[in-house]
């Protein structure tokens, strides 16, 4: 079905004024290096966006954003999924991706998707606008994953998840060992509730709800890989 709401754009804020300091991460960041994980066409013949969209039980009325959007694989499903009445971010540091992103969107139709230029160390979502976060093959790219999810936090609305899809791999070949990703969103106060290998698609999802109270920046402590 065709949707025919405007697609809206959230401008960058550029650099922050905040001046909280956040650990590095003590393993290596993966670069970034392309707008997608692989072919659309491959990964629905695995059924990816099938299974993470029902084990998440997305439906009409949640709000979702979908971090690292580039291509917009899950973007594109969220907001069929959700239908007409669509409340769907889809944000990335990447202008370029956004670009590409908002062309596809008008060309196939899709609309009630808000475009958001995000910086590395903050999303730049609304304050409790999302009841879903999906971060799909991106986690191991976030420079500061203890920043981002920080500051992630006030647009999670009452009840939030967060929903990470990567591969089960060192971070430098572009994946997360779940241990690892465990111990880092931990680190931040998210607690895991469910996990799962989506096989025959490739990688894990991984679920987690955010802490009532973030730590001090400087009570962070990053895991090893
Ligand atoms: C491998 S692509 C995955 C794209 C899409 N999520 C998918 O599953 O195909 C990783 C994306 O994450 C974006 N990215 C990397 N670091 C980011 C950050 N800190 N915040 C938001 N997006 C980021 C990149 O620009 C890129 O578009």
């Amino acid at each position: 079905m065709l949707v025919t709401a405007a697609i809206a754009v959230l401008p960058c804020a550029g650099g922050s004024a905040d001046s909280l300091q956040f650990p590095k991460p003590d393993r290596p960041v993966a670069r970034i290096v392309s707008p997608a994980y692989s072919s659309e066409e491959a990964r629905d013949r695995k059924g990816e966006a099938e299974h993470v969209l029902n084990r998440l039980g997305v439906r009409a009325g949640l709000r979702v954003a979908d971090l690292g959007a580039g291509d917009g694989y899950y973007t594109a499903r969220l907001a069929r999924r959700l239908g007409p009445s669509a409340t769907v971010y889809a944000e990335d540091v990447e202008a370029g991706h956004l670009d590409r992103l908002r062309a596809r969107l008008t060309r196939d139709g899709i609309t009630g998707v808000t475009l958001v230029h995000g910086t590395p160390g903050d999303p730049k979502l609304p304050e409790a606008s999302i009841d879903l976060a999906v971060l799909s093959h991106m986690y191991h790219e976030i420079e500061n994953p203890f920043e981002f999810l920080f500051r992630l936090r006030p647009a999670l609305a009452p009840g939030a998840r967060l929903a990470i899809i990567d591969l089960d791999k060192p971070t430098r070949e572009h994946g997360t060992p779940p241990e690892l990703l465990r111990c880092e969103l931990a680190a931040v106060g998210y607690h895991e509730v469910d996990v799962m290998s989506l096989a025959p698609a490739d990688g894990y999802l991984a679920v987690f709800v955010p802490p009532a109270t973030l730590p001090a920046p400087e009570a962070i402590r990053p895991c090893r890989q």
